[in-house]
């Protein structure tokens, strides 16, 4: 542009030699003609002026001058022509206006928080800008006469005033406003009415220079209305697509982004340095626990280990505990004297081997008549069994022995044939304990334990510990040994005492040993233990020792007296036996031996099941064999089917109806 500014004062000097047209024009009248930031004279009358001059090869001269002063110039004669004016019938009178050359619309514009401006005639409670000689001001003041008006130089004083809040309304040529309005940035302030006025934009001479209107018309003529309206279009503002409360919000988000942007970074760096010194001590927090934690976990490892010690201990102690308790109840087995042999065996067998429990096999045999394996484990006894070893194949050893190959030893003691089985039917083992049974000096019998893997041994505390059991084992059969002579010594002693009763009552010799087998055959019948109705059926009558001999073997009836004193004897025989340790049972049933089953018998008159069941069957063995032998008070027998019909007889009255039945069905010849 201001290639061209230069261009166009050259032809200016070039012209004024050859005289050139003088344009005076508005100065401020974008975008078709004003003075640029740098000071040159653009836009688009500027391209238009340059073009008139190139079709018509005369020079221009464009004179830019405040409106007013431009008309008042060319008025005046000091210019040729004034550019781009609007024909008003005012100005023909002192004005020829050339050919149009581009149509304007004029508008009025005011702040867009006013009520809507359609026509002039809203325009009177306002004041109004507009431009010093402008020729809206003769269009608005004819359409209403009210309008106040406030006058300036230029437009872009108004649009000054405007922005100053100094005047809310003003009118203005479409195309400069819009100039302006973007220009400043107000384009979405105001609000704009329809256009109230059209008007064509001419040059306009002096009244009556012809000469030079013709030159300006004939110049004119050689442009298109096209190129004229290209040139126009190419310098018109356009609407800026952002509106300024937009351009604010997106100011304010963009600046809100921003801050937030600084805002994170800063929270970033902070935290960064906060994560670093944190990190840091925590890193060091770290390296101290896991000192901590590695002197607690040696401390743990300790307290494991210590505790592990003890959860061995408590379970040493607590399995010693078990096998002394277990022990002690052996002990105390071994004093039953109901206790069966083999359970016996079996369960201090099953003590050994938990004592024991590395100890693989083994086994406790007696020797009596036969040498017999009585409990085993780790092989099958019965095989060893079958083979009917005398007790002299296999000797016991006389004392307790560790044994590191137990059958180059059983080799040397056993005979060959025991030997055999043995390596037969016993697996091989590596170490071994043999301890004798013992009842004094006598060996009865050998518990024998075998370890059979290779390394394994038993201390000589293991040897004590098997030979304490074996003491346990032997008093088992020492006590068994007592109680039988101890029996065979009362049942003597009480074979003694009836013999001597039998030899004070002539009539009973034998009575009370027949009475015992026959009650004993009797409860076994019946299914009871027969040993205490033996002694009570042997003791039976032996209150008569305390009966007066005379009576007892009287020929002939008894007198009242002497009857009473012979029911004496029960009473006698209970008194005898009672205080006899063990001997409670059978005192009583001795004293209910003479007691009918139908209550009339002596000495407490009982009746029925009242009277002990031993009692009932002596009183029917007891009848039985009277009937059956001679006495003194009858010389012949009954023979042995009278006297089975006189018990039948019986049933029910003196005897017990059971305890006949049961009697009834025995083979009276095995009596
Ligand atoms: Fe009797």
């Amino acid at each position: 542009m201001e290639k061209w500014f230069s261009v166009l004062i050259l032809l200016c000097v070039a012209l004024s030699i050859a005289q050139p047209l003088r344009m005076v024009t508005d100065k401020d009248y974008p975008p078709f003609i004003y003075i640029d930031e740098s000071g040159s004279l653009v836009g688009a009358s500027v391209e238009i002026w340059k073009l008139w001059s190139e079709r018509t090869g005369i020079p221009v001269e464009l004179i830019p001058l405040e409106w007013e002063e431009a008309i008042e110039s060319v008025k005046r004669g000091d210019a040729d022509a004034i550019d781009l004016i609007f024909f008003t019938p005012e100005r023909e009178s002192f004005f020829d206006f050339s050919f149009p050359i581009y149509e304007v619309t004029s508008s009025i514009y005011y702040r867009n928080y006013l009520p809507d401006i359609d026509v002039p005639e809203d325009l009177t409670p306002y004041i109004v800008g507009i431009k010093a000689g402008d020729a809206l001001y003769t269009i608005l003041s004819e359409r209403n006469p009210d309008i106040q008006f406030r006058f300036y130089r230029s437009y872009s004083k108004i649009i000054e005033a405007f922005k100053n809040q100094e005047i809310e309304v003003f009118a203005m040529d479409d195309p400069p406003a819009q100039y302006y309005l973007v220009k400043h940035d107000l384009i979405y302030d105001v609000d704009r009415s329809k256009p109230f006025t059209r008007n064509q934009l001419h040059w306009a001479v002096k009244n009556g220079n012809t000469e030079i209107l013709s030159l300006l018309n004939d110049g004119l003529s050689k442009i298109s209305d096209s190129e004229i309206k290209d040139i126009i279009q190419s310098v018109l503002p356009s609407k800026p697509v952002i509106s300024p409360d937009m351009r604010r919000i997106l100011f304010f988000v963009s600046l809100g982004v921003l801050i937030t942007f600084v805002a994170l970074f800063a929270v970033n760096l902070y935290l960064r340095s906060i994560v670093k010194k944190t990190t840091k001590e925590l890193r060091e927090k770290n390296e101290e626990l896991t000192l901590v934690n590695e002197e607690l976990e040696s401390q743990m490892q300790e307290a494991r280990a210590i505790n592990e010690e003890l959860e061995a201990a408590y379970n040493e102690l607590e399995q010693t505990s078990r096998q002394f308790r277990e022990t002690l109840r052996l002990v105390s087995e071994s004093f039953n004297l109901d206790k069966d042999e083999e359970n016996f065996l079996k369960e201090a067998f099953d003590l050994i081997f938990d004592m024991f429990p590395q100890a693989s096999q083994g086994y406790v045999s007696m020797s009596g008549q036969k040498w017999k394996i009585l409990s085993s484990k780790g092989f099958d006894k019965s095989m060893l069994n079958r083979m009917n070893l005398e007790s002299s194949e296999v000797p016991i050893p006389d004392k307790a022995v560790l044994v590191e190959n137990i059958r180059l030893l059983d080799r040397e003691r056993m005979s060959s044939r025991a030997f055999k089985a043995f390596e037969e039917y016993v697996p091989e083992s590596k170490y071994a304990m043999i301890v004798p049974i013992k009842t004094g000096k006598e060996s009865i019998g050998e518990i024998v334990l075998e370890l059979t893997k290779e390394g394994q041994s038993f201390s000589s505390n293991d040897l004590k510990a098997l030979e304490s059991i074996a003491d346990i084992i032997s008093s088992f059969y020492i006590l068994r040994r007592y109680s039988e002579m101890d029996r065979k010594f009362r049942k003597q002693a009480a074979l003694i005492l009836v013999k001597a009763m039998e030899y004070h009552d002539n009539y009973t010799r034998g009575h009370s040993q027949r009475v015992a087998e026959i009650s004993a055959f009797l409860a076994e019948s019946l299914g009871f233990d027969k040993e205490k109705i033996y002694w009570a059926a042997l003791l039976h009558d032996i209150g008569k020792i305390g009966i007066p001999q005379h009576i007892l073997n009287k020929e002939g009836p008894l007198d009242e007296e002497e009857f009473e004193l012979i029911k004496q004897h029960p009473i006698k025989g209970y008194e005898l036996i009672k205080d006899t340790e063990g001997f409670e049972d059978i005192a009583k049933i001795v004293l209910h031996h003479h007691e009918r089953w139908d209550g009339n018998g002596y000495p407490a008159g009982l009746k029925g099941e009242e009277i002990p069941l031993e009692s009932r069957i002596i009183f029917l063995a007891d009848s039985f064999d009277a009937m059956t032998s001679v006495r003194s008070y009858r010389k012949t027998p009954l023979s042995t089917s009278e006297a089975l019909e006189e018990i039948k007889r019986c049933s029910g009255t003196q005897f017990d109806p059971e305890v006949v039945k049961a009697f009834l069905s025995l083979e009276v010849a095995s009596l």
